[in-house]
């Protein structure tokens, strides 16, 4: 179980992803989403269908130039969007204009007016290094990774090579070329994988299970195929299928057995990251069941970190660590997965719990829906909501005024 102090691996700030859909017209399909995942973690994310949970995890993978806001990877920013910056120009330019007519139309002198000017202009100019950072960090993220893998092979060949004996020194170099080249080839990106949401289209029909499994090897520079083939046959198995499935193709496996292949797909490029996009969601009861214990045990054994991503909250409650509740593109509340069963406080949250039937006739006879309604359940018209921490480690999308409510209410519950 993570705690306080541990490394964040993953974190997403202000993500905004918006499609195009038509002229001047956009859909925020994310939009102003943060949260941080720790190593070891499994984070939850859940909501309704269209909420935009595949548009975060595809997000996170680089699918998407992002419209908004960072993403970072052990440390390193992976992902930036450029939007809130060429908006900060926007209104400085806008603020520049409106000082600009009222200095003129009060007569001001002219120093007043050169330092309006200057002022916009270091803000412009403060936004423009933004917005190249960003492009450059986005687009040269991986190169960078790279390089650094590069120098840290040649740092540690130089005194290899230096000691080396005229005999040893053919071998070695061919060593040192061999390493330098795969480093070379190394990504940031694929030590994130992902485990998509349609097991069927997710896997290309012409293409056996050990091309699938394997491609990713190959791409990032692996040639030895005997090392592939064992390493297939180690991830088939790891996923509970057998190395006989290895020449097989997609469609002659189960729903289940096909999601196995694409746990497999991910495993096998040895990630720090998995997101797991709604894996067992087209799958029946039992074979749910199969695949959340295969993550689970895969979690321990390989100390994975997970994104979880499901629509529905009983699925997440046992394997999340922590869990967020997206509705409409907005985060509306995180919390450890205990805190939201216990203290539900977003309305949306607490109709989410209300739909999860449980297998208990009393209950089930008292049981009563909660309908979320935006319009009818929030005031926004003149405090508007934010992120706020209700409690430690508890974070509600809620104005001022919900959120003295919500701490009220969980004082009162603590002294009940
Ligand atoms: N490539 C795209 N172009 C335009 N709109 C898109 C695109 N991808 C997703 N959307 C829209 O963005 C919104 C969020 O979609 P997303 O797939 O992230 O939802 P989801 O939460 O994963 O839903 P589900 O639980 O059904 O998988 C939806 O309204 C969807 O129509
Ligand atoms: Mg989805």
């Amino acid at each position: 179980m993570p705690n306080e102090n541990q490394e964040v691996l993953l974190k997403v700030d202000h993500l905004c992803q918006y499609f195009k859909m038509g002229p001047g017209m956009e859909l925020k399909a994310v939009n102003d989403v943060s949260f941080d995942i720790k190593k070891g973690e499994v984070f939850g994310l859940v909501g309704e269908s269209g909420c935009g949970k595949t548009t975060t995890g595809r997000s996170i993978i680089k699918l998407y130039d992002i419209t908004s806001g960072s993403i970072y990877f052990k440390d390193t920013r992976i992902c930036a969007g450029t939007r809130s910056y060429r908006d900060a120009i926007k209104a400085a330019k806008a603020k520049f204009a409106a000082t600009l007519k009222e200095l003129k139309a009060n007569g001001a002198p002219e120093e007043k007016i050169l330092a309006a000017k200057e002022e916009y202009k270091k803000v412009r100019e403060e936004q423009l290094n933004n917005i190249r950072a960003a492009k450059d960090d986005h687009k040269n993220c991986d190169k960078k990774y790279a390089e650094k893998l590069v120098a840290a092979v040649d740092a540690k060949y130089k005194s290899i090579l230096e000691k080396a004996s005229p005999e040893e020194l053919p071998t070695l170099q061919k060593e040192y070329r061999k390493e330098r080249a795969y480093a070379r080839k190394q990504k940031l990106i694929t030590q994130i994988q992902m485990i998509f949401q349609d097991p069927i289209a997710s896997l290309d029909p012409r293409m056996t299970v050990k091309e699938i499994i394997s491609e990713g090897l190959v791409i990032r520079g692996e040639k030895d195929q005997k090392k592939i083939d064992e390493m297939v046959y180690r991830v088939l198995e790891l996923v509970g299928l057998v190395r006989e499935h290895a020449g097989r193709y997609p469609h002659e496996f189960s729903g289940g057995q096909r999601q196995r292949i694409g746990v497999a797909r991910s495993v096998i490029m040895n990630p720090d990251l998995i997101i797991a996009d709604e894996p067992v969601s087209a799958l029946d009861v039992s074979i749910q069941a199969q695949v959340i214990n295969l993550l689970n045990d895969l979690r321990h054994d390989l100390g994975l970190t997970i994104l979880f991503i499901a629509h529905d909250l009983s699925v997440v409650k046992y394997f999340s660590d922590r869990i967020g509740v997206m509705y409409f593109g907005n985060m509306v509340e995180l919390a450890t997965s205990d805190e939201l069963f216990k203290n539900p406080l977003h309305p949306y949250t607490r109709s989410l719990l209300s739909a999860i039937p449980l297998p208990d006739p009393n209950y089930e006879k008292q049981r009563k829906r909660i309908t979320y309604n935006p319009l009818a359940d929030h005031d926004y018209s003149v405090d508007k909501p934010c992120m706020r921490e209700v409690s430690p480690g508890h974070f509600v999308h809620c104005n001022q005024a919900e959120f003295e409510k919500y701490q009220a209410l969980l004082a009162e519950k603590e002294n009940a």
